[in-house]
C-alpha cells in the first residue's frame, strides 16, 4: 500500500497557499488591464489534441504525457500544457466569429508531464498563460511581452532577461529546414537515437536536444536568422521596435528553439538572472503559433501566448527575496463561560462572520484559559469574552490584544466596536 505523494506533486498546505493566491490574483488583475478575459478548459482532453496541437515529435508528446484510455475505450491526456486546448476550444465554439478580434484569454490550472522531478520541474505543475488569436500584429507580440513583464514587476521580480527569436514563417522555416539536414545528416550517426529520428522529421528539435548539448556541430549549426525571408525579417523588426518604445529591454538568441512544435515567428523565454534560482533558469515561455487554429479545422487565425509555472515564479520571488504573503490572522475570538453564553455564543458568532468579521470560537469544551490560550495561537486581533452574567446583563468584554486594553460593551453595539477597532488598526 503506497499512501505517499507521488513524485513530482506536492500539497500546498495552509501558511503556503497564500502566495498561491496572491500570484494568482495579481496575474489576473494585470491581464484584466490588458483587457485578457479568464477561459476554463478541461484537465484532460482527447489525445489527438496534444499530439497535432504540441506536435508528435516533441518530447512532451513523446515521453511525458499522462495518457490513459476511458471505460469507452477512448484515448484521453491528461494536459501537458494549456495553448493546444484553448485553441481546441476557440474553434469548438467559433469563438473566430465574434467582431472583438482578437480574442485575448487567460487561464490557470494544473498541467502533468512526466518528466524527472527537480527543483521547479514537477510532474504536477501550476500554469498562468494567456493566449491572443485572431491578430498577426506585431504589436501584439509586444503587448503580450509587456503584459508578462508588468506581471513579474509586480510581484516584485527585477532580475529579468526576455531572450527573444524568431522562427520565421513557413518558407523561411523550410529553408532553414533544409540547410540543417544538411549540416546534421554527415554526422548524424555520432548523436543519440531520438536526434537520428528528428534529422528527417524535425531537424529544428535537434537544437534542444539535452543529450548531445555539447556536440561540436551543434555550435556550428546555421542560424535561422540567416534563413528569414523579408516578411519574416520586416516582422521581426517590428516586434523589436514596438519593445524599444515600450522600453523592454531583451536579447536576440538564433539558439532559442522551444520545446513545442506550434511556433513560428516570435518565439521567447523570460529568464531568472537571480542568485540562488537554481539550475532551470527560466520562468516562463512562449510565442506566436499561426498555423494551429487551422491544425485544429478552424479557419487561418494567428495566434500568440506564454505561460508560467506558478511553482517556478514561487522559486523566483524567493530568490529575490520580494514580499510573499502570510496567513492572515484571525480578526476576532470569541471566548465563553457558563452554559447559556456557550449556547448564544454560535449566534453571536454567526452575526459576527455576517458583517465580514473574521471570527472563531473554541469546539472543544476547553476552559477559560485554555480558551483564552488559543486567541493567542490564532493571533486574534480582538477577544470577546461573554459569560452567563455578562449574557444577562446584554454585555461583553472586549480585549484588543496588542494594547491589552478591556472594553465593556453593550452586545448591540459589538459589531459596531470592532469594526471600528479594525478599521483603525488597518489605518495604523
Ligand atoms: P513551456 O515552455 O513548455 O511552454 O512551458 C511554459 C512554462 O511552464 C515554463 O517556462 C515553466 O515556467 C513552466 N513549466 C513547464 N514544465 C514545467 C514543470 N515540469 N514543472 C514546473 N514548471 C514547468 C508552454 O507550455 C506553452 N504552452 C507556452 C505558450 C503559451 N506558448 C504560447 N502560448
Amino acid at each position: 500500500m503506497n499512501m505517499q505523494l507521488p513524485r513530482g506533486t506536492q500539497d500546498i498546505l495552509p501558511g503556503d497557499v497564500e502566495v498561491w493566491q496572491y500570484i494568482e490574483k495579481v496575474a489576473a488583475e494585470k491581464c484584466r488591464a490588458y483587457n485578457f478575459e479568464e477561459i476554463r478548459t478541461p484537465i484532460f482532453e482527447h489525445t489527438e489534441v496534444f499530439t497535432r496541437g504540441v506536435g508528435d515529435t516533441t518530447d512532451i508528446v513523446q515521453k511525458e504525457m499522462y495518457t490513459f484510455t476511458d471505460r469507452g475505450d477512448r484515448s484521453l491526456t491528461l494536459r501537458p500544457e494549456g495553448t493546444a486546448s484553448v485553441t481546441r476550444a476557440y474553434v469548438n465554439h467559433k469563438l473566430y466569429g465574434s467582431a472583438n478580434q482578437p480574442t485575448k484569454l487567460y487561464y490557470t490550472g494544473p498541467m502533468f508531464r512526466y518528466e524527472r522531478p527537480q527543483a521547479g520541474r514537477m510532474r504536477q505543475f501550476v500554469q498562468f498563460g494567456v493566449e491572443a488569436l485572431g491578430s498577426a500584429s506585431p504589436q501584439l507580440d509586444a503587448e503580450v511581452l509587456a503584459l508578462l513583464v508588468d506581471i513579474c514587476q509586480e510581484l516584485g521580480l527585477h532580475h529579468l532577461s526576455l531572450v527573444v527569436n524568431s522562427l520565421g514563417d513557413l518558407e523561411s522555416r523550410t529553408a532553414h529546414r533544409e540547410a540543417l539536414i544538411a549540416h546534421f545528416k554527415p554526422r548524424i550517426g555520432e548523436f543519440c537515437s531520438d536526434c537520428q529520428q528528428r534529422l528527417e522529421k524535425n531537424p529544428l528539435r535537434i537544437l534542444d536536444c539535452k543529450k548531445d548539448k555539447d556536440h561540436p556541430l551543434m555550435g556550428t549549426a546555421p542560424s535561422i536568422l540567416d534563413y528569414l525571408n523579408e516578411k519574416s525579417k520586416t516582422y521581426f523588426n517590428e516586434l523589436k521596435a514596438a519593445l524599444d518604445v515600450l522600453g523592454i529591454p531583451y536579447v536576440v538568441d538564433p539558439t532559442l528553439v522551444r520545446g513545442l512544435d506550434y511556433y513560428n515567428h516570435t518565439a521567447f523565454e523570460l529568464m531568472s538572472t537571480g542568485e540562488g534560482f537554481g539550475a532551470i533558469t527560466t520562468l516562463c515561455g512562449g510565442g506566436r503559433y499561426n498555423g494551429l487554429v487551422e491544425e485544429f479545422g478552424g479557419p487561418d487565425t494567428p495566434g500568440i501566448g506564454f505561460a508560467f509555472s506558478i511553482e517556478r515564479i514561487i522559486m523566483a520571488m524567493k530568490a529575490e527575496g520580494a514580499y510573499t504573503p502570510t496567513k492572515p490572522a484571525l480578526d476576532c475570538y470569541l471566548v465563553t463561560l457558563g452554559e447559556q453564553a456557550k449556547t448564544q455564543s454560535v449566534k453571536v458568532l454567526h452575526d459576527l462572520r455576517q458583517a465580514g468579521i473574521r471570527a472563531d470560537k473554541d469546539y472543544l469544551d476547553k476552559k477559560m484559559k485554555a480558551q483564552l490560550k488559543a486567541a493567542d495561537r490564532h493571533e486574534a486581533k480582538f477577544t470577546v469574552i461573554l459569560g452567563d452574567d455578562e449574557l444577562e446583563a446584554g454585555v461583553a468584554n472586549v480585549k484588543q490584544m496588542e494594547t491589552g486594553e478591556q472594553d465593556q460593551v453593550a452586545l448591540t453595539d459589538l459589531i459596531p466596536t470592532i469594526l471600528r477597532g479594525l478599521q483603525k488598526e488597518r489605518k495604523q
